[in-house]
């Protein structure tokens, strides 16, 4: 029922977006893509191409007024102090919304309140284990830090003697992953909107030096009215200068991270480039049966763009997936404001987009209202051990949850 629903929707979704490779807004994308200036984006470049300066100039003004308005949107405090200490008395532990290597998400209810909320729980055992415990705390770190309307909002932590708890905002609209196997690609301009709030997302991340390391459909979220949300810093990391750690997905690490060469935030412009092909294309550009192989193939550097990508996302993309690091767009003297004036992008208003004051290509039917789920998959519930007591041998590993 829910998802025949989510099918009808998209179908709508799609078809107004229907024939969208010559990048025309539809009418319901108005709000969202400026009209064209005929001069700047309708003509190839090599006819109408300002010299070399026009450009840095216009890159330089454009850089300035829309970081300053991404300026607006930054944290003014950077402090790790939790808003306000919770434990499991305080919820209703409902049902799986996801799970992973490390424990499970949970939809839980306030029972002070009644609002509903995610709970990201971490096995502490698992975590030793699997060597994640710098990671784990790093996750913690970074969520408290952030604040941005395209980042899910932490709003504190607690810890019992088998595991860590995260307190975030629900986020009822489900996985981008979902809606995109569903829809199998996304016609150009849908994939351009989730791309642009991503692109800001990463842009906040990286002006407070924090890298991500794991863009992908799974962990960007959609709202109730279709904007996005980026969950899972798992892999989240302050880094000013480089770092060596090899972590990521497959199909969407940066080869310099594959040959554990020092890298840097550039790293999750590859990834954004391989996210911008998966969404127009249903499949990512490396894929293969084996992580192996699709390391390989990423080394290799060898792309295959569908036929049906426009000349414009193919350059952006040849300059986002790209190997060599004195190319890669967000990794040059202007930042992520190249990316961001990059002609595939050129009908996005970026202060809009950061304000939300535009109309999102899709919105998800959450039929029932707040709390509603049929948005997120089913997964088999565990016997849960939340709320042991007893000997804590990690204790020491987690003193700030
Ligand atoms: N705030 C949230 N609201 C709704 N669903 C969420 C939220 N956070 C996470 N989820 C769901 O739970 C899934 C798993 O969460 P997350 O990605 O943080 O963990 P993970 O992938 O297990 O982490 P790790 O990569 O560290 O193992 C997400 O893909 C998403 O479907
Ligand atoms: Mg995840």
């Amino acid at each position: 029922m829910h998802s025949s629903n989510l099918l009808k929707k998209l179908h709508i979704t799609r078809l107004s977006n229907h024939n969208t490779e010559t990048n025309k807004p539809e009418p319901g994308t108005m709000d969202y893509y400026q009209q064209p200036q005929p001069t700047v984006h309708e003509q190839p470049v090599q006819q109408q191409a300002p010299t070399q300066q026009q450009q840095q100039q216009q890159a330089a003004i454009q850089n300035n007024l829309t970081s300053e308005a991404i300026q607006r949107s930054l944290l003014p405090q950077r402090s790790t102090v939790s808003r306000g200490k919770y434990s499991l008395t305080d919820f209703h532990i409902m049902r799986t919304l996801g799970t992973g290597s490390f424990g499970r998400v949970h939809l839980v209810r306030s029972v002070h309140n009644g609002r509903y909320y995610a709970i990201k729980v971490l096995k502490k055992q698992q975590v030793v284990k699997m060597k994640q415990v710098e990671h784990t705390n790093d996750e913690r770190r970074m969520l408290k830090l952030v604040e941005h309307p395209f980042l899910i909002r932490m709003w504190g932590t607690f810890q019992d003697s088998k595991n860590l708890f995260m307190v975030m905002d629900y986020i009822e609209g489900g996985e981008l992953f979902s809606l995109l196997r569903k829809s199998q690609r996304f016609p150009n301009p849908v994939a351009k909107f989730y791309a642009a709030e991503v692109t800001l997302a990463l842009e906040y991340l990286h002006s407070h030096d924090i890298i991500y390391r794991d863009l992908k459909p799974e962990n960007i979220l959609l709202d109730r009215n279709g904007h996005i949300k980026i969950t899972d810093f798992g892999f989240a990391k302050e880094v000013s200068t480089v770092t060596w750690t090899l972590c990521g997905t497959p199909d969407y690490i940066a080869p310099e991270v594959i040959t554990t060469k020092p890298y840097n935030k550039s790293v999750d412009w590859w990834s954004l480039g391989v996210l911008i092909f998966e969404m127009l294309a249903g499949y990512t550009p490396f894929y293969d049966s084996t992580p192996m192989k699709t390391y390989e193939k990423i080394l290799s550097g060898k792309i295959h763009y569908p036929s049906f990508f426009s000349p414009d996302v193919i350059d952006l993309l040849e300059n986002l997936i790209t190997a060599d690091l004195t190319r890669r767009l967000g990794n040059l003297i202007n930042g992520p404001a190249d990316i961001r004036n990059h002609r595939w992008f050129s009908e996005v208003v970026w202060e809009k987009l950061l304000a939300k004051d535009i109309e999102t290509p899709y919105e998800p039917p959450i039929t029932a209202g707040v709390g509603d789920s049929s948005l997120f998959d089913h997964y088999p519930e565990d016997q849960l051990d939340y709320g042991s007591v007893g000997e804590d041998v990690y204790a020491h590993y987690f003193l700030e949850f």
